[in-house]
């Protein structure tokens, strides 16, 4: 049972299997239709974001609504004792006395994780510094699965900043489930970590480290871009020197296959030109309304009796 194996939270995409993936993912594609907007009523949703975000936040508020439950947090620059130097483990252990569940973003690793530790209630994590983004990917599955129809056997460009992009590390853990073609697309600064690269061999997944996208258009089925992340950079000089290296434009999708599909996160800052926004091939936006889909989802069921 799903409610039984995650009744700690969501914490990182390793705690996945495919058989795990799958199910939240027909769970998800059932929020498309319907979603029962009674479901959570009388159950609270806490969201505590130390660093910025649009999607993830407001998307878990959404999805908490829309099933007839409530909301309460706070995010970062707002007034809370963390102001006044509170840690994050008295934090958890008063939010939790206020709430059924606790989505927390946070810039420090492993934040998720501790939260856990301290609360008797599910913890979902919505960023942990530059490790893991797990509903991120699990709402990127969900997207690769309605929009090409499967997951297995696909070739899948992954490009930007692989070495501090937490929705990358998160996306390759639970792509690892799945029999599928990977190739990381990077300036060398910016290539995956040991840590991951290490584990994708570990799981026998196919993959290739490469810094052009071009010559590989023609043979994927999907290209995953992200932004550089500018904030986790311990050298601005360097982020200067890397933050333009990937511009997709619109002429490149002239080399993708006719079911080509070009996905991001989101924020995009210049990685992407608006001129490609409007081809069928583009699907962030739609992407962004999975993100809710797949949220309801785990929402209804961490959170229903
Ligand atoms: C990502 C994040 O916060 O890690 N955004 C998101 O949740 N959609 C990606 C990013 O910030 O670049």
């Amino acid at each position: 049972m799903f409610k039984e194996k995650f009744k700690e939270g969501i914490i990182s995409a390793k705690q996945f299997n495919r058989e795990d993936i799958e199910y939240l993912l027909k769970k998800g594609k059932e929020m498309i239709k319907t979603a029962n907007p009674n479901l959570l009523k009388g159950k609270i949703l806490a969201t505590l974001f130390f660093e910025p975000s649009t999607r993830t936040r407001l998307s878990f508020e959404s999805a908490m609504y829309r099933l007839g439950g409530s909301v309460i947090g706070f995010q970062s620059g707002e007034v809370s004792s963390i102001k006044k130097g509170e840690s994050l483990a008295d934090t958890i252990r008063t939010v939790e006395n206020y709430s059924d569940c606790i989505v927390i973003r946070h810039n420090m690793e492993g934040a998720a994780k501790m939260a856990s530790r301290f609360a008797k209630i599910p913890i979902i994590n919505a960023g942990s510094g530059s490790k893991e983004h797990p509903t991120q990917a699990l709402l990127d599955l969900l997207t690769i699965k309605e929009e090409c129809g499967t997951l297995d056997g696909l070739s899948i460009g992954i490009m930007g900043d692989l070495k501090y992009g937490r929705t990358v590390h998160s996306l390759s853990i639970l792509l690892s489930n799945f029999e599928v073609n990977l190739y990381f697309i990077s300036p060398k600064v910016l290539a995956l970590t040991n840590r991951e690269r290490e584990f994708l061999v570990q799981q026998q997944v196919k993959f290739k480290e490469i810094q052009g996208y071009r010559d590989i258009l023609n043979v994927l089925d999907v290209l995953y871009m992200t932004r550089i992340q500018k904030e986790r950079f311990v050298d601005l000089e360097e982020y200067e020197k890397v933050k333009s290296f990937y511009i997709f434009k619109k002429e490149d999708l002239d080399d993708t296959k006719g079911n080509f599909v070009l996905m991001h996160p989101l924020p995009r800052i210049t990685e992407i030109s608006p001129e490609v926004d409007n081809s069928q091939k583009a699907i962030y936006f739609k992407q962004t309304l999975y993100g809710l889909y797949l949220r309801e989802a785990i929402l209804a069921e961490l959170l229903a009796d």
